[in-house]
């Protein structure tokens, strides 16, 4: 594999779900895959699960490990071909990535989305020359529109947790008071779409996600509606896609706090699991005694990244 960006490059995915579940029982199994081998952790951007998750994974497979933080030790870098350079950045990206690509045998990039141009953020500027550039296999740890090994964690999870063969899955838009980037419903949506599950989207309206995305996906505008029957509540909060008024694109368009998850809503579901991708704040998303209560999955959605980047890491080496 030397792109991973998309639930389709994994291949089959109750091969790639069985093998997660191999891991998950022995995850020294592959010790030599990475030996003498390194992989290369960039972050444009702050990161507590993905960056130890993947580090873990990488150590699992015998990988040495260089983590670089782009904004704190590197030179500045330019993005933009034909920009004069005469400003504070010291170094343009065209020549970072080979050189960064020199020094490993595999790189992931965690860069999101910067809301300047919908146009750029939907095309993956950044990771898109990392894919060109660097002369390595390229594993995207949440890029301008896509999180696959969160994704990959959550499904890895619904099928840990399921009680029936085709679960009820529901993402639900909550609020938050700052605008957030739509990669982790994208990928969430992407995902959905490709596993044996019954899924449903809501949200305000505005805030439809892109239909590359949505797909398939039954999409109910009332939370409540939505929530009846479900076997697992995915939360998140993303900012306008832009969809219908571009011109609304990564803004805030309500806060609506009747959309956070509590117990009333909760109380319609089959029972429902809760699951979020984290970071979480608390009462804004969900209630402390939703995300406290034993039907909260936080914890081993969170635990199963190492799984998830694991299985990437290993069919990259492989
Ligand atoms: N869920 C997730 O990607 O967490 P981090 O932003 O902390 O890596």
């Amino acid at each position: 594999m030397r792109v991973f960006r998309n639930v389709e490059d994994l291949g089959d995915l109750k091969s790639a779900l069985q093998e997660a579940f191999e891991v998950k029982k022995d995850r020294f199994r592959y010790q030599t895959l990475g030996r003498n081998k390194t992989a290369l952790l960039i972050f444009f951007n702050n990161s507590l699960r993905t960056r130890l998750s993947t580090q873990k994974a990488a150590m699992n497979l015998g990988l040495n490990v260089i983590v670089l933080d782009v904004n704190q030790g590197a030179w500045k870098l330019e993005t933009e071909r034909g920009v004069i350079m005469d400003g504070d950045k010291s170094e343009h990206l065209l020549e970072a990535i080979p050189v960064m690509g020199c020094y490993c045998d595999v790189i992931g990039v965690r860069s999101f989305a910067t809301f300047e141009s919908r146009r750029d953020d939907y095309e993956e500027k950044i990771l898109d020359q990392f894919v060109r550039y660097s002369g390595r296999p390229v594993f995207f740890m949440e890029s301008a529109t896509v999180h696959p090994l969160q994704s990959f964690a959550d499904l890895i999870s619904i099928e840990e947790y399921k009680r029936t063969p085709r679960p009820k899955v529901v993402l639900s838009w909550a609020p938050h008071p700052k605008a957030l980037p739509q990669a982790v419903p994208n990928s969430f949506a992407q995902w959905m779409n490709a596993a044996d599950v019954d899924f449903v989207v809501t949200h305000p309206r505005g805030y439809e996600l892109d239909p590359k995305f949505v797909g398939k996906a039954r999409v109910e505008y009332d939370q409540m509606e939505a929530f009846r029957g479900a076997d697992f509540i995915y939360a998140k909060n993303w900012s306008c896609p832009g969809v219908t008024r571009p011109e609304d694109y990564g803004k805030v368009l309500t806060v609506d706090r009747s959309w956070t998850v509590d117990e009333a809503h909760m109380a319609v579901t089959n029972r429902a699991f809760f699951m979020h991708c984290l970071p979480v704040r608390r009462n804004m998303i969900v209630t402390d005694d939703v995300i406290e209560s034993p039907q909260s999955l936080v914890i081993p959605e969170a635990a199963n990244r190492e799984i998830s980047a694991t299985v990437v890491l290993k069919r990259m080496l492989e």
